[in-house]
C-alpha cells in the first residue's frame, strides 16, 4: 500500500503596492540625504507609501489577487494567516479584517508577529496546521504599513522602507515545502525596535507619546550576513539538496549588500537572488510574498522547480523555506 506523504503546497501568488511611489530625489528635497547614498549604500532607488490604502485594505487586495491566480474561492480558505507588525489596529487582527472583507467566513484567523521574518514564519505556521490533516487549504500573507511607524527626521531609518502585501494561496498537496528552519534571538531584540504605546493609566506618568522605528543597521546588517547563509544551508541538508538544485534564491529585501554577501558566502551567482527592493525597499514581512508574485507574474516559476524563501530582521528572527513549485 502506498501511503502519500503530506506537506503543502503554494498554489497561487497576489500582492498589492500603493499607487504613490517616492524616488531617493524625492527624499532628498525633504531632508539631508541623496540618490548617491541611499542606492549606494542600499540600492534602493524608490519605494511605495501609502495614502489612502491601509494595511487590511492592500492585504485584502493581495488576497483577492492570490486566490483568483489560484482558482480558489473564499469559501475554500480554512485558514488565514498574516505576518505585520503595523496592523491598522490592536485588535481586530488583519487577518480578521481580510477575512470579513473577501467573505471567507469559515476561515480561521489571526496574526502573526515576527517583523521581517513574517511571511516565512506565517509561510511554516499554516504548513503545520495542513500537514497535519487540520485544515486544507491557506491563505498566508506579508503587509506592513511601515511609513507610519517611521521616524520622518531619521534619515538612517525612513530612507530604507516602503509599504505594500502580499499573498499565497498554500494548498495540502503530495508535493511542495520540503524542509524549513526557523530561530529568534530576542536577546538581541533592542537593535531592531519599535516601542507599543505606553502606558498612560492614571497611577502612571509618561512623557513617552509615540515611538517610532529605532536601528543598529550594522548590528542587523551583521547578523543577516552571519544567520542567513546557516538557515539556507539548514534546508538544503534537510532535503539533501545542495545549491547547485535551486533555481532562486528569494530573500527578504533589506539592503542589495546583504543579498549579494549572502550569495557570496553560498558560493551562488547573484543571478540567482531575484530583487525588488530597488523599486519598493524594505516592506519587511511584505517583502518576499511581494518578490514571489513579482516572479510569478513574470512566468520565472516552472512546476518542480526548487525555490528557497529567506526573511530575517528584528525579533532578533530569521526563517527559511525550501519549496518545490
Ligand atoms: O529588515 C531588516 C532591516 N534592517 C536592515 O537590514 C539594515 C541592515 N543595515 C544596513 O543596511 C546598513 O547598516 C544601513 C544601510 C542601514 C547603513 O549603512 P552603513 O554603511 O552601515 O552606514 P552607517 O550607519 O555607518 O552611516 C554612515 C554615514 C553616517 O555619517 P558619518 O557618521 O559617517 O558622518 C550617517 O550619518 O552615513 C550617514 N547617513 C546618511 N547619509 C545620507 C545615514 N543615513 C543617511 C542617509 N543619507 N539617508
Amino acid at each position: 500500500m502506498v501511503i502519500a506523504i503530506m506537506t503543502s503546497r503554494i498554489i497561487g501568488t497576489g500582492s498589492f503596492v500603493p499607487e504613490t511611489v517616492v524616488t531617493n530625489d524625492d527624499l532628498s528635497k525633504i531632508m539631508d540625504t541623496s540618490d548617491e547614498w541611499i542606492a549606494g549604500r542600499t540600492g534602493i532607488r524608490e519605494r511605495r507609501l501609502v495614502k489612502e490604502e491601509t494595511t487590511a485594505s492592500m492585504s485584502a487586495e493581495a488576497a483577492r489577487r492570490a486566490m483568483q491566480n489560484a482558482g480558489v474561492t473564499a469559501e475554500e480558505i480554512d485558514l488565514i494567516i498574516v505576518g505585520t507588525i503595523t496592523g491598522d489596529y490592536v485588535t481586530p487582527s488583519t487577518a480578521c479584517e481580510v477575512q470579513a472583507a473577501i467573505g471567507a467566513d469559515k476561515a480561521v484567523v489571526f496574526d502573526i508577529n515576527a517583523a521581517c521574518s513574517g511571511f516565512v514564519f506565517a509561510l511554516i505556521t499554516a504548513h503545520a496546521y495542513l500537514n497535519a490533516g487540520i485544515y486544507k487549504t491557506a491563505l498566508v500573507l506579508g503587509a506592513e504599513t511601515l511609513s507610519k511607524i517611521m521616524d520622518w527626521n531619521d534619515r538612517s531609518t525612513c530612507v530604507l522602507f516602503g509599504d505594500g502585501a502580499g499573498a499565497a494561496v498554500v494548498r495540502a498537496d503530495e508535493t511542495g515545502i520540503m524542509s524549513f528552519d526557523q530561530g529568534a534571538d530576542g536577546s538581541k531584540g533592542m537593535v531592531l525596535a519599535c516601542r507599543n504605546r505606553v502606558n498612560n493609566n492614571p497611577f502612571v506618568k509618561n512623557d513617552i507619546v509615540h515611538d517610532y522605528v529605532s536601528m543598529d543597521g550594522q548590528e542587523v546588517y551583521k547578523f543577516a550576513v552571519s544567520t542567513v547563509p546557516k538557515s539556507i544551508q539548514k534546508v538544503l541538508d534537510e532535503a539533501n539538496l545542495t545549491t547547485e538544485d535551486i533555481s532562486y534564491f528569494v530573500l527578504h529585501q533589506a539592503n542589495i549588500r546583504i543579498i549579494q554577501s549572502v550569495a557570496k558566502r553560498l558560493k551562488v551567482s547573484e543571478d540567482k537572488f531575484p530583487i525588488s527592493l530597488d523599486h519598493l525597499g524594505n516592506i519587511s514581512a511584505g517583502s518576499v510574498p511581494i518578490l514571489l508574485d513579482e516572479m510569478n507574474q513574470k512566468g520565472m516559476l516552472q512546476k518542480g522547480d526548487k525555490i528557497v524563501l529567506s526573511g530575517f530582521g528584528a525579533g532578533l528572527t530569521w526563517g527559511s523555506v525550501l519549496v518545490e513549485w
